[in-house]
């Protein structure tokens, strides 16, 4: 049984309307003159990237702008824009500007920076040997919540499958978030970015408790506490009132704003004690077809909560209350249930795909991906119900 916890956090979080104006002090606090800014060319496409770097000459910053972040990043790409970082002038703190793909790219980037190498050195838990190059992550997706967690996430092309870096040197040393950045994004993005902060904050909250964790020593990912238990939920609420109006109504700030504060409270939430099952399933399936992270966690997020109902029913009963599900006169297993339920209407609300099949995954994957997703011990032993191949099977074909 293991008997302690710690909660890791970034060190600064700047929230707010126009905070994006913040920038200025935040970065002399770091000390920095040398900026390199990681975004791509969708941010740039929204006159965000233009903004923030006018911000920054305008304050009289030297600054270097690498724009071609891709989505779900590859390897290569964090190669390539570590290789052009190193091509310029000396840099003094690091800028990720965009969704979880820039971000990541950027955390990247600062690792290599601080420590060389090539990320495949520090694919896995705790392999980053000590801090990473000073970075301010702004977020304009509200989702992820990579502004403050201790991991980035790489896909491997060749092997088809997505790897992740995780260490709590990672975390970014500030996390600027301004909601009004997030107002131009897309109703489909918007759905996919906010269902995966969903799925960060359910599979956080009804993670194994952190006590029961079977793992000996320092672990990332520890299972569910008190301080995660608390942001996970707030975290869900907010989305369970927020999501759908952010996405029909996109202009809606006060939506907007509230989103942004949710995927951070499931960044910091899930950061610590892990997610489980739906993201231990969405790596294999994020090699295998091309959508976003987001569609795939979402997707899969029902079935699973309804595959771990029966063992978490206490918490699975307070998310369906948290989505408004009313007690009546429901048995507390009875109201676990309309949990899931809850969830797949909201992918239906949110025009989200709710079958595999429909994203291109067939019967015939489902053994492999069941059995790439097992290995995945960081996320899986959090899973409150312990998966195996058959169980796995089981849950991908009421999926598909
Ligand atoms: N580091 C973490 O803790 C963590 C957690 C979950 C997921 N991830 C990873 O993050 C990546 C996904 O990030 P994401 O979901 O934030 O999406 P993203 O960064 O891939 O962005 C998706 C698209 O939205 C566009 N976009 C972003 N903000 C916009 C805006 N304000 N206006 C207009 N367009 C905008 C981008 O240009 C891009 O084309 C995946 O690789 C995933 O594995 C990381
Ligand atoms: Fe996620």
């Amino acid at each position: 049984m293991r008997n302690t916890w710690e909660f890791y956090s970034t060190e600064r979080i700047v929230f707010g309307n126009g905070s994006i104006n913040q920038l200025d002090a935040i970065l002399q606090r770091l000390k920095a003159k040398n900026v390199f800014l990681v975004t791509d060319p969708g941010i740039k496409g929204a006159g965000i990237a233009d903004r923030v770097q006018g911000l920054l000459r305008e304050s009289g910053y030297e600054v270097v702008v690498y724009d071609q972040a891709v989505p779900e990043p590859p390897i290569q790409t964090a190669l390539d824009c570590f290789e052009f970082a190193k091509n310029k002038a000396a840099t003094d703190a690091i800028i990720g500007l965009g969704g979880g793909s820039s971000i990541d790219l950027a955390k990247v980037v600062a690792l290599l920076m601080a420590h060389g190498g090539h990320p495949s050195d520090y694919f896995g838990e705790n392999k980053v040997p000590g801090p990473i190059a000073p970075l301010v992550a702004i977020p304009t997706t509200a989702g992820t919540g990579s502004e403050v967690t201790s991991v980035a996430v790489l896909t491997d092309v060749e092997n088809n499958i997505k790897i992740g870096v995780s260490d709590n040197y990672l975390r970014p040393a500030v996390a600027l978030l301004d909601p009004e950045l997030t107002l131009g994004l897309p109703p489909y993005v918007t759905a996919c970015t906010g269902i995966d902060a969903l799925a960060h904050a359910v599979e956080a909250y009804t993670a194994k408790g952190s006590k029961f964790i079977p793992a000996e020593g320092p672990i990332l990912f520890q299972g569910s506490l008190p301080i995660s238990d608390a942001l996970a939920m707030q975290s869900i609420e907010l989305i369970a009132n927020n999501l759908t109006l952010a996405v029909q109504q996109g202009s809606n700030l006060e939506a907007r704003s509230n989103m942004l504060l949710a995927s951070l409270l499931a960044g910091l939430a899930f950061s610590n004690a892990g997610t489980a099952a739906a993201h231990a399933l969405a790596y294999p399936i994020g090699g295998l077809v091309k959508s976003p992270h987001g569609e795939v966690t979402g997707l899969l997020l029902p079935y699973v909560m309804a595959y771990n109902t029966a063992v978490e029913p206490s918490k699975m009963a307070k998310i369906a209350q948290a989505f408004g599900v009313k007690p009546d006169h429901r048995s507390e297993k009875e109201l676990a249930y309309a949990a899931s339920e809850a969830v797949l209407r909201l992918l239906k609300e949110i025009g989200l795909p709710t079958k595999l099949s429909e994203i291109g995954i067939q019967e015939r994957h489902i053994p492999d991906i069941a059995k790439n997703a097992l290995p995945i011990e960081r996320l899986i032993r959090n899973n409150p119900r312990v998966p195996t191949q058959k169980t796995f099977e089981e849950l991908l074909r009421q999926a598909l």
